[in-house]
């Protein structure tokens, strides 16, 4: 397994958002966690990437394994910095006064001490404009002039030039037009047929997201109550009822 988390628990202060959360993901899936407003979907990426920003919640107890091995002890900026994992937040994160072509260049930052970066992130680089195109049009436009669709793209291209084996999306749909959230989903789709690369997506959508991955698990309250195949979970009568409309 690329992942395992083993009974993960999350406070925000003294209130307990996650009260022992199990899943696990192996390298290569795509794989889902629905469940509505509160349920913990957001406290769980943000625990597994560990970031220090004060609204990210204090792991306090459980494990998270990354290919066998404890990453409670590493530091968040290592785990983008040994392209283990990176963070694709709810809300974006793009540099508004800087170019969509500067915003992924930072991003780069983990091939920096490579010898042959240039070509590294030359190759990324082309992968992310062939997948939006849209971001390669726009690519001397500054951030905070593209529109939402497309600032979610470039969150996505910033995270894809990290070269992390390993993407977590929080609401990439979020505010996307139906055409755009497609595309969005084929690019990523794509993404893990080419390069491999292993994705754990969180929808509310919980239709769209049983599409586009092959595995889910349903968070309610901070608990995981239900897991298995997207066609398992959406034949899951109580899935259906409270997650699908029906
Ligand atoms: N910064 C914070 N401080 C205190 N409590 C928080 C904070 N962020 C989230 N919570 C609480 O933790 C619980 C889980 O919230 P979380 O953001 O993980 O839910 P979510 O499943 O991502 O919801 P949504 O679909 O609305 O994004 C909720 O009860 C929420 O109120
Ligand atoms: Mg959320």
């Amino acid at each position: 397994m690329l992942l395992e988390v083993h009974h993960l628990k999350a406070s925000y202060g003294n209130i307990e958002a996650l009260h022992g959360v199990s899943f696990a993901i192996d390298k290569g899936e795509i794989v889902t966690l629905i469940g509505a407003n509160g349920a913990g979907k957001t406290s769980t990426l943000l625990s597994l990437a560990r970031l220090p920003q004060p609204e990210a919640p204090a792991v306090s107890g459980g494990d998270i394994l990354y290919e066998g091995k404890s990453i409670l002890k590493t530091e968040p900026h290592a785990l983008i910095q040994k392209k283990m994992m990176a963070l694709v937040p709810e809300g974006r994160h793009i540099f508004g006064n800087l170019t969509v072509q500067e915003n992924l260049m930072i991003a780069s930052f983990p091939h920096r001490k490579e010898v042959n970066r240039e070509v590294i992130t030359g190759e990324i680089q082309e992968l992310v404009y062939s997948l939006f195109p849209r971001l390669y049009e726009r690519r001397k436009q500054r951030g905070e002039l593209l529109s939402g669709g497309e600032q979610q793209m470039l969150a996505v291209g910033r995270a894809l030039m990290t070269g992390s084996e390993f993407i977590m999306l929080d609401e990439p749909s979020m505010g996307l037009a139906p055409k755009l959230m497609y595309e969005m989903f084929r690019a990523l789709r794509q993404l893990n047929f080419v390069k491999h690369i292993t994705i754990l997506v969180v929808e509310q959508n919980a239709k769209v997201a049983l599409d586009f991955a092959s595995r889910g698990y349903v968070l309610k309250t901070g608990e995981i109550i239900a897991g298995g195949t997207s066609e398992e979970l959406a034949a899951n009568a109580d899935v259906k009822k409270a997650y699908l409309g029906g």
